[in-house]
């Protein structure tokens, strides 16, 4: 009988965060009496079906959590790079994972990834041969600028999704979309893209916004992303 499929988790934590302006990378940043990316571990242990979660650091980074704060499927993996795309080849390389098994790449700075739509990711990609991700169609009308801040065109937003994380593909089908130059990826699912592949969307939730600018963490804190009693 062949072996089953193993679920990772990989979270890239190496940034600097400097969009939020402040002296800590944004990770580190409070929320609900611990720090952002506390709270996206939180997250992502709450799916029993990882077996591993893998958070990769700066190499410069020292800060761990207290003991016991988390089970012991999370590890740390202070081999982090230039950029994401750097990040995330660098931890592929830290985790035992068959080409066969599972990984889902989720950014620390998106505490409010829910247990039910982790568990709908992983129920919709499962089967998939391509892998899949976690986006939400574009609601608002979407404007492209010129430099000087004024409206060049309307695009048509019929057919556009935000991608959001965890994007969820085969150890073997990231490890070779990573291999090359990371050039102008600012995701797994373009990576994935340039072999050729069609990543599968799969409706995420609002509450799973990336914390970039300063009012995000505000947002967060209001909405009690990361509480228990949300
Ligand atoms: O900066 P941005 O919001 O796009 O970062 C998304 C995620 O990628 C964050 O969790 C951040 O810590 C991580 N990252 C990383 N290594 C980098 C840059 C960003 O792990 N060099």
């Amino acid at each position: 009988m062949p072996m089953a499929e193993r679920y990772s988790a990989l979270v890239p934590a190496a940034g600097g965060g400097s969009r939020l302006g402040a002296v800590v990378p944004k990770q580190y940043l409070e929320l609900a009496g611990d720090c952002m990316l506390h709270r996206t571990l939180d997250a992502l242990s709450a799916e029993p079906r990882l077996s591993d979660i893998l958070v990769v650091l700066s190499p410069t980074d020292t800060r761990r959590p207290p003991a016991g704060r988390f089970d012991r499927r999370v590890r740390f993996a202070a081999v982090g790079g230039a950029t994401r795309a750097d990040s995330v080849a660098a931890g592929l390389e830290q985790l035992d994972a068959n080409d066969s098994d599972w990984v889902l790449v989720h950014d620390a700075a998106r505490p409010g990834l829910s247990a039910a739509v982790l568990a709908r990711l992983i129920d919709a990609v499962g089967d998939d041969a391509v892998g899949g991700l976690l986006a939400l169609p574009v609601a608002d009308t979407v404007k492209r600028a010129d430099a000087a801040g004024r409206v060049v065109a309307t695009v048509d937003r019929e057919s556009l999704w935000a991608a959001q994380t965890p994007q969820m593909f085969r150890a073997g089908i990231l490890r070779r979309a990573l291999a090359g130059d990371h050039t102008g990826i600012t995701d797994e699912a373009s990576a994935v893209e340039r072999l050729g592949l069609q990543p599968l969307l799969v409706r995420g939730e609002p509450g799973n916004f990336k914390v970039t600018l300063a009012e995000d963490l505000q947002l967060a804190a209001a909405l009690r992303l990361g509480r228990e009693d949300r």
